[in-house]
Formats: structure tokens, sequence, C-alpha cells
């Protein structure tokens, strides 16, 4: 069985303690053992950033060569696509359909980062003197990216390649459950050559240990995180507690996906299906809160339970699979515990809610979850459970459906079905969310911006403006009057 390294300075090194198994949530196999990196080689790992970006050996490099090396990276990535879905599926248990968008997604993020480098322009400010005021974009420095097991191929991607477009030096940590395909990327980069050695490390390890590690050191300058709520805060605080080192933050949901009675039929039920099933949903953006208008709750619920037993659950290396395992066991279990909640407070189980017997016995499965009749303040309809569980709220007027969308702690998405343009403007304007869908729901490019408001997050990502968090600015005043100020 395969024991995956570390990847620090541009080498591949034995970690000290390779205890973490790497399973097939699909058959509860192990497959690979991988590091928990100790604090002294997360140190290391950030180390060799600091020396690769103090070099300059990156950051000084022309911004034309940075973008064809990202463009070089999107080049291997689409070479090894096959591999590297096939990969995915296996650690994490997406359905190979679905891996296979993720390493082409991953890919397009190279790309557009890769065309992005030489459009980073800084500015001329016109200022009211004999005086030229320049804006200068320089690196950030030393970043800590710490991604989580949904999407980790293309959290790598999203994290890497806007750093790298700034000039910026990487330590990345991927999440415990799922470092594979990292590790099958850091064999990517390995050869090459305008690639510094120390230029992207990535180490896998404990959250508290090699995450809290980067979240503290004074030695990074910037952390960029994706995942739960509650770590977010506690890199916040290590954050502040450390070198007040920039962080951005994209953290969990609970996206209403509202459906008004006009809205065309086909298209809803299925929106509303995908919008929370996707990717198992285990989808900071999913739409785990179906609003219904009252006039068609009863029928609509129906159409979705009829539509979502469709489902093709099982083996996700099969490419008609549509659902395939839970990541974990654990996180079977976490889930779980909230269909018991939903009972629990009188919501009512209308479809799944249990682990598939038979074949499918030993992996993490659990059937497609839809609760009707749920109250906005049940837990089940305010908590991100991170699965296949879905509440639906029926309401009355387009004015308590904004009420409701809005009434918890969190704004990353939502969605608007209606075939009413006044309305659904109304509603996209008025919905506390970082990303709005309107007859649609998850669509997500690397050309438009990502990120959410409320507790789901600080900063956006993806899009032009995503390399700004990777970039300082530098003003600069040149004073062109040779004269003395003549002040004293
Ligand atoms: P998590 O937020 O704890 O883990 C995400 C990443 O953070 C992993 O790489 C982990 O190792 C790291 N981490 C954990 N503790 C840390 C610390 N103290 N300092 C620095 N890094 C740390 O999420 P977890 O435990 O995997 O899942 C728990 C729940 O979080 C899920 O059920 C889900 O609700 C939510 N979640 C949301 C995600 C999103 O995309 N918004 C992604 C993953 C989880
Ligand atoms: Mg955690």
């Amino acid at each position: 069985m395969e024991t995956l390294p570390l990847y620090i300075g541009g080498r591949f090194v034995t970690g000290a303690d390779a205890s973490q198994d790497v399973v097939n949530p699909a058959t509860g196999a192990t497959i690979a053992r991988a590091a928990r990196a100790t604090g002294d080689e997360t140190r290391a790992a950030i180390a060799a950033a600091r020396a690769a970006f103090d070099s300059g050996a990156w950051s000084g490099a022309t911004a034309m060569r940075r973008g064809q090396v990202l463009m070089e990276i999107a080049r291997r990535l689409r070479a090894a696509a096959d591999d590297l879905a096939r990969l995915e599926t296996e650690n994490m248990g997406k359905p190979i359909v679905e891996a296979e968008f993720d390493v082409a997604d991953a890919a397009a993020c190279f790309e557009y980062y890769g065309g992005l480098a030489t459009k980073i322009t800084g500015d001329v400010n016109p200022v009211p003197d004999d005086a030229l005021s320049l804006t200068l974009k320089e690196p950030v420095g030393v970043c800590g990216q710490i991604i989580p097991w949904n999407y980790p191929l293309l959290m790598a991607a999203w994290k890497l390649a806007p750093a790298l477009c700034a000039g910026c030096t990487v330590v990345l940590k991927p999440a415990e459950a799922t470092p594979l395909t990292a590790f099958a990327l850091a064999r990517l980069l390995q050869g090459i050559e305008d690639l510094p050695a120390g230029a992207v490390n990535i180490v896998t390890g404990d959250g508290p240990v090699t995450g809290a590690e980067l979240a503290a050191s004074p030695d990074v300058d910037k952390v960029a995180f994706t995942g739960s709520t509650r770590t977010g805060r506690a890199i916040l605080h290590a954050a502040a507690d450390s070198n007040l080192k920039r962080v951005t933050l994209e953290l969990g949901g609970k996206s209403p996906n509202i459906f008004f009675a006009d809205a065309d039929w086909a298209s809803a039920v299925e929106g509303a299906v995908f919008g929370v099933f996707v990717n198992q949903g285990e989808v900071c953006s999913a739409g785990s809160r179906i609003l219904v208008e009252k006039s068609i709750h009863a029928k609509f619920v129906e159409a979705i339970v009829e539509k979502a037993k469709t489902i093709r659950l099982g083996d996700p290396m099969a490419r008609e699979t549509r659902m395939g395992p839970l990541v974990t066991t654990a996180h079977r279990e976490r889930v779980m515990g909230y269909v018991a909640h939903g009972q629990q407070e009188g919501a009512r189980l209308v479809l799944g809610g249990r682990a598939p017997n038979g074949a499918l016995n030993g992996g993490a499965y659990l059937e497609p979850t839809i609760f009707d009749r749920v109250e906005p303040g049940m837990r089940i309809a305010q908590e991100e459970i991170f699965g296949p569980v879905v509440s639906v709220i029926p309401f009355d007027g387009e004015r308590e459906a904004i009420e409701i969308a809005n009434a918890t702690p969190y704004g990353l998405a939502g969605a608007v079905w209606t075939r009413d343009i006044f309305r659904a403007f109304r509603v996209v304007k008025k919905l506390r969310a970082g990303v709005v869908w309107v007859n649609h729901m998850q669509p997500t490019y690397v050309e438009a911006p990502w990120g959410g408001m409320k507790m789901s997050g600080a900063g956006r990502e993806l899009g032009r403006n995503g390399v700004d968090n990777y970039l300082e600015q530098k003003q600069v005043h040149v004073n062109l009057n040779e004269n003395p100020v003549g002040w004293y």
C-alpha cells in the first residue's frame, strides 16, 4: 500500500508519522496511508515557501513566464484527467462523471489565472501636485491554504492558481480524508522547470496541528480557507493572535432554493433535486432549504420525491451512478444525527433517511433524504448538514419567502425560480447571499466571483478580483518638483 510523502521544497520527503488511513468510502477499504505533518514538518514547509518567495525566483519571474507555467499545469491536468478523476472518486466517493467535471474545472482555473498573470496592472493616481502617484501590485508573500474534502482537486486549484498568478508561494494543506489528488498534482508540478522548488509545498495533516500551524505562523502572510464556519473562526483567532495575516474564508451555507407557483415545472423539479443532491449534498452552496409557494406545495413535494427516487445511488465508478457514498462513515453518522433531529423536531420524513442495505452495506452510503413541513427555526433548517438531506418549507407570498430565506446566520448562495422577471429581480436584490441564481442552481464559473455574506465567509475567490486576495497595493509618490518644499 502506498504511503504518501510530504512535498516540501520541491522534494518528496517521508513524514515522521504516516498513520493517517486513506479510505475508499464506497467500500471501506484502506487504500493508502498519508503523513500527519508535525509542527516541525509544517514549519519546514513554511520555511521552504519563505525561501522561495524571498529569493524572488517566482515573484520576480516575468508575468508572462508565470502565466505560461500555470498553462503548463493545466495542460498536465488535462493530459492526466482520466487518472485524476478515478483517484478522486476512489478517495472521495463522488460519481466518476462529476469527478471528470472537477478535473476539467481545475484545469480551467489554471488556464484562467494563467491568462490573467499578464493583466495584473497598477494605477496612476490623479494627485493634485507636481508628482507621479502610482499604485503597484505586489504579491502578498507566503500563503497557507487549507482546503476541505468535498472537491479536493478543484479546491486545490481554486487556491493555488490565483496565488501563483500573483507571484506568491504556498503551503497547501489537503483535508485529512482526501489527500490523493493533491499528491498526484504535486507529481505533475515536479517536472515543471520554471516553477521553482518551494513555490508550492503540500503537507497533509490534522487540522488542529498542521492547519493550526499555518494559521498561527508569523512567517505566513496570508491564509485562505474553505471549510466549516467553526474552523474559520479558529483561523481568524489564530491570525489575530499572531501576525494579523490576511485571511479569506469560504465557509458553510444553508442556501435557500425558492420556488414560486409560476416557475417552469419540469426545470423547477429538476433544479430542486439537483440543487441539493449533487455531490451527495456535500456542497457548501447546497440548496438545502427548498422554499415552495403554498399553492403548489403538495404537488411539488410529490414531484421531487418521485424525481429523487430515480437517483442512481451506488458504485461511484459506474458511469450511470448519480450519487455515491458520503466521504466517511463518521460523516455519515453526523448527517444521520440530523435525520434523527428532524424527526424529533416533528418534521415529516417523506423520503430516505436510511443507509441502504445489501450490496452497498460496506460503504458510507445514505439515501437521498427529504423532510417536508419543516419549520424555519428547526435545527435541520438552520444548521449546515452537508449531506443528502433537504428541508422543504412552505411559504405564502414573496415577502414571506424572502424573510424565511434570510433567516439563518449563513449567506453563501440562493436561487429563485419564477417566470416573472420583476419578481425575480426583486428577490435577487433582497437575498443576503454572495451568489444568486435565477431559474438554475449550482453552476459555478472561474470567471465569476464566489463567496459568502454573513457567516458564510469573508472575501471573494475566483474571477478577475480573486487574484486581489494575493496582492498587496503599494502607493508610490514620485516628486517631480526639484525645489525644496519651503515649509521652514
Ligand atoms: P473543517 O472545517 O474542520 O475542515 C476543513 C479543513 O480545515 C481541513 O483541511 C481540516 O484539516 C482543517 N482544519 C480543521 N481544524 C483546523 C484548525 N483548528 N486550524 C486550521 N485548520 C483546521 O471541516 P470538517 O471537520 O471536515 O467538516 C465539518 C463540517 O464542516 C461539515 O459537516 C460541513 O458542515 C462543514 N464543511 C463545509 C465545507 C464548505 O465547503 N463550506 C467543506 C467541509 C466541511
Ligand atoms: Mg473539523
